[in-house]
């Protein structure tokens, strides 16, 4: 955010401090249980918002330093890998090996099922696990050895380019990595994120490093874990001892850019530099800022430095894989900036997965008990309804009037 329009916002949210007020939306929103709890629903958000033309956040430039450095976007129906290759370009991949079908990268699990390694680095080629076929960076099949001639009558083929792995339209764009699951439109920077992507390169994520990663499970829908993130409501409430002490409901200024939104959920602190030199002013360090970037993901950047990237992904109606991973500004050296860092990625787990996604678990729950027909949304969640109606717009599914 750059400093004119932080000085914007900051006589904003002075104005509303004043008045004690906050933006609102024009009316409280009905969100009908289904939307949440409805595996039919889920079908139809799979095939518009997941495995549609909408292009995800798969990541940052960090994700892949290095020639051969390569990353795996997991989606309903859309394994990806995503590979830096000797040009430096950044490239996805169905991870689905063209013989057989293994995963290409990143296949090991432990016992319960869960990926070992979403990322690493193949310097020179990918080799699939299951019968050592070659494709090189740019996915083309390289070799298939040891077949004893087995695919002879196919080599025509395979020589021209039919088993090659399928590429993905993928760009890296201002430190970020979009994807698009499905289709082969090229993907239009500024038409797919509404313009939103000046406003998330002004953080330079592309000069960050990438620190640690985590994939959890909850028994929530992926929406739900993600309405935690959108209004500042129930901080007074739910983190009472936790983030209350330091941070304010209200107000919240959401800007959006499409399905897209924008917000900072502001410290106490905020409200001492009305008495300071406006040049000196400052949201960034008295706000964690908030990006929804729809559909899945949520992007944190708090004001100790570091840049955290939710993901979603739907398993059921009731069920989604979290991806949380932690960017930080310098590579860590010392062992002051492990503390620290390892400090601040125990805080945001401690609290989003032990009070936020915790709660929604048990939200889960009791929709999905069929006993209330919706939820409502207030005009004072403004981020939430933005959000779910601009999804109700990309799937066909229009507004619920309020009962
Ligand atoms: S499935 Fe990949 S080499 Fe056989
Ligand atoms: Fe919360």
């Amino acid at each position: 955010m750059n400093h004119a329009r932080q000085v914007e916002v900051l006589k904003e949210i002075f104005r509303h401090i004043d008045a004690n007020t906050t933006p609102m939306a024009d009316a409280p929103y009905w969100n009908p249980v289904g939307r949440y709890a409805s595996e039919e629903h889920l079908q139809r958000e799979l095939a518009t918002l997941f495995g549609g033309a909408m292009p995800l956040l798969a990541g940052f430039s960090p994700d892949l330093p290095a020639p051969g450095s390569w990353l795996t976007h997991d989606l309903p129906g859309a394994p990806i890998v995503l590979v830096r290759d000797h040009d430096r370009k950044v490239r996805a991949f169905l991870n689905i090996c063209r013989h057989r079908g293994s995963r290409l990268l990143g296949f090991e699990m432990d016992d319960q099922g869960q990926l070992l390694h979403a990322r690493g680095t193949t310097p020179k080629v990918m080799t699939c696990p299951y019968h050592a076929w070659v494709y090189d960076h740019k996915g083309s099949l390289l070799r298939h050895a040891n077949d004893m001639g087995g695919f002879r009558q196919i080599e025509a083929d395979m020589a021209c380019g039919k088993f090659n792995l399928v590429e993905l339209p993928c760009v890296e764009t201002d430190g970020m990595l979009l994807v698009r699951p499905k289709g082969d439109a090229p993907i239009d920077v500024p038409r797919d994120t509404y313009g939103m992507h000046t406003r998330m390169g002004e953080f330079g994520f592309k000069d960050y490093h990438f620190h640690r990663e985590v994939f959890r499970e909850f028994n929530a829908n992926w929406k739900l874990l993600m309405d935690t993130f959108m209004e500042g409501y129930h901080i007074a409430s739910l983190h009472h001892s936790t983030l209350a002490p330091r941070f304010r409901c209200y107000p919240v200024i959401v800007e959006s850019f499409g399905p897209h939104t924008l917000f900072p959920l502001t410290r106490k602190s905020v409200d001492a530099q009305r008495h300071l030199p406006e040049s000196q002013w400052s949201v960034l360090q008295h706000a964690s800022t908030v990006f929804v970037v729809a559909p899945n993901a949520v992007l944190n950047i708090p004001m100790d430095g570091h840049v955290e990237l939710w993901d979603f992904t739907p398993l059921s109606a009731g069920r989604t894989r979290v991806r949380l991973r932690f960017y930080v500004p310098q590579p860590i050296t010392t062992e002051d900036q492990q503390v620290l860092w390892d400090k601040s990625w125990k805080v945001t787990t401690d609290v989003i997965f032990g009070e936020d996604f915790v709660q929604q678990q048990n939200i889960q729950a009791n929709l999905a008990s069929g006993r209330i027909p919706g939820i409502v949304f207030g005009a004072n969640e403004p981020a939430l309804i933005h959000f779910h109606r601009a999804l109700g717009r990309l799937t066909g599914v229009s507004d619920a009037p309020l009962p």
